[in-house]
């Protein structure tokens, strides 16, 4: 795809993403790594309104080179990009159900979602919730940094998910798996739940590893 698609691309799924209420008013935002840099939604831009023409470009080194001004999250999608190379594309919401579980005492930080479904271990992994910063602060990407790249789905405690994937259509597709396992795993509390075994979840991830 060149950049072009890729923009076209980008405005379709974060449309897509605002009209099917994983996303209300400005919350969340998207990038997308180029052959030379970035491209980020812009700040302040509901992503029901992103237009490919004003998405924000940032060069290698994290400047703002064209298009609107860049979301103030840009370190958390810089880190994420600097720890996991495999990443082409990082997806940030404050999607209900999984900000829900950003908030929840007792998640276990480190593994935030039990294997309660399979499409949750295949498509986003192990999911580890790191602790509140504010929006927008540069912090954000060194709370990021310290996990050294062990999880592709994230959960900013009291703000929301952040997810990565290896190209745009898997990090929208991974960030939506994400927040349905995470209404499942509220609406089933309190209820005995059958997981998914260790064997079935290392067949999970032998037999889709990459895909
Ligand atoms: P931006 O509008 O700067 O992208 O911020 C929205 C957001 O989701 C903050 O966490």
């Amino acid at each position: 795809m060149n950049e072009q698609q890729i923009r076209e691309e980008m405005a379709q799924l974060c449309v897509s993403l605002f009209e099917r209420g994983f996303s209300v008013g400005t919350a969340g935002n998207v990038s997308v790594c180029v052959e030379d840099g970035m491209l980020m939604t812009p700040t302040n831009c509901r992503l029901g309104d992103v237009e490919p023409d004003r998405i924000a470009k940032l060069d290698r080194s994290g400047r703002h080179v064209s298009g609107d001004r860049p979301s103030k999250e840009v370190f958390l999608h810089q880190a994420l990009y600097e720890t996991r190379p495999q990443t082409g594309a990082v997806v940030h919401l404050h999607s209900t159900w999984a900000t829900a579980l950003s908030c929840m005492k007792d998640v276990d930080p480190e593994d935030c979602i039990p294997p309660i479904t399979p499409y949750v271990v295949m498509r986003v992994g192990t999911v580890k919730r790191v602790p509140y910063i504010k929006p927008g602060d540069p912090k954000s990407g060194d709370l990021i940094r310290a996990l050294n790249g062990s999880a592709a789905g994230i959960l900013l405690a009291n703000h929301g998910p952040v997810v990565a994937g290896k190209d745009l259509f898997s990090a929208v597709a991974a960030a939506e798996e994400l927040e349905e396992t995470a209404k499942l795993i509220v609406a089933l509390r309190g209820i005995e739940v059958n997981y998914l075994s260790d064997a079935e979840v290392t067949d999970l991830r032998e037999t889709y590893k990459g895909m």
